[in-house]
């Protein structure tokens, strides 16, 4: 199967990040975002971010310029239609990633693969909100996604063989290493992952440090690159909160319930990096 124009929809963090190692391999890349300019200003970011690539000397002015070439911003998921591959990396909702699948599934031809890039929610369910459930998987991509070497490729109840290796081609095609699973809540990495971070919020609420210190705890006590406020930061805030959501119900297990304080980071609009403030401020 040839893979060379792919839909890339939702241009939040993830999205770019998704965006700029498809385009830098040579794909054609429509990226959509509903919010009007988001799309073009996240080719803006890559731009910028690439420059400082060129000024290191890790990629040549003319490989820039062919990356960007490559992607193409929208905010009309029209522009879709003939794309041979479809990634939905929206918001990590449910509802909305439903009415997009549908409107996906309308849209694009009745041999293109979807896969989502959420990161928690069911595989599976999110397949039924198609007509194409053996045509459907999970390619679950890491923050920051150009420097993490990782795809999750996750298997739905009715996803095909055929479609489970496309899935894997294109992950090692954008230079990742693939790692299969099941579909289960969380998958692999966030199922360990996020409840650590939960943790770090109850450690916090409890007061039994400064988030610099427990941050430091753990970066230099475990080794982890970097300490769990801080990558919460960086996933978002409403993303980890999200994600424990569904761990918490669809495992029905009170060990992942979310950290009250996370939540009202979240209801504060505190979402981490994106927002300018989380555990951290952040100059914008
Ligand atoms: N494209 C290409 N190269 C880039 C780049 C980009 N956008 N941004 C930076 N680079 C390059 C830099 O130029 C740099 O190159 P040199 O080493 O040659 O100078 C190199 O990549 C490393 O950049 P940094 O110095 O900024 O990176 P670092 O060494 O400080 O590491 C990090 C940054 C990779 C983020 C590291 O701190 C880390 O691994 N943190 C943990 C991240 C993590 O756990 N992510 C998973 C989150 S969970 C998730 O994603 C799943 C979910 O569903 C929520
Ligand atoms: P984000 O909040 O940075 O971006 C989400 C984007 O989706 C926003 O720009 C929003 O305007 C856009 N959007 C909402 N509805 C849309 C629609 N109908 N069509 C097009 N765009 C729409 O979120 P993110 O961190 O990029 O996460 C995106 C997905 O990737 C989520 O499912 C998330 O769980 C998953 N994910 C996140 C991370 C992470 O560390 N942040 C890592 C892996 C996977």
């Amino acid at each position: 199967m040839s893979i060379q124009k792919v839909a890339v929809v939702g241009a939040g963090l993830m999205g770019t990040g998704i965006a700029q190692v498809l385009a830098a391999t040579g794909h054609t890349v429509v990226l959509r975002d509903v919010v009007n300019g988001k799309a073009a200003k996240s080719k803006e970011n890559i731009g910028k971010q690439m420059l400082k690539l060129i000024d290191k000397g890790k990629v040549t002015a003319d490989q820039r310029d062919a990356l960007l070439k490559n992607i193409h911003p929208t905010e009309d998921l029209s522009d879709a239609k003939d794309a041979d591959f479809v990634i939905e990396a929206i918001t990590e909702d449910e509802g909305m990633k439903k009415t997009v699948l549908g409107e996906l599934d309308a849209l694009v031809g009745s041999d293109v693969i979807i896969v989502s890039n959420t990161s928690s929610i069911s595989i599976t369910r999110l397949a039924s909100y198609t007509k194409r459930a053996e045509k459907f998987a999970g390619m679950h991509f890491f923050n920051p996604v150009p420097l993490m070497g990782l795809v999750e490729v996750i298997r739905g109840l009715a996803s095909s063989d055929e479609t489970i290796g496309a899935v894997t081609d294109l992950a090692k095609k954008v230079g990742k290493t693939p790692v299969s699973c099941i579909d289960s809540p969380g998958f692999l990495v966030n199922r360990c992952l996020i409840p650590t971070l939960n943790e770090a919020c109850y450690l916090l609420m409890e007061g039994a440090a400064t988030p610099e210190a427990i941050d430091a705890a753990m970066k230099l006590g475990a080794n982890h690159p970097m300490g769990p406020l801080e990558l919460a930061d960086l996933v978002g805030l409403d993303t980890a909160l999200a994600v424990l959501e569904v761990l918490h119900r669809d495992l029905g297990n009170p060990k992942y319930a979310p950290c009250p304080l996370l939540r009202k980071y979240v209801n504060a609009g505190w979402l981490g990096r994106k927002s300018g403030r989380g555990f951290y401020k952040y100059a914008s």
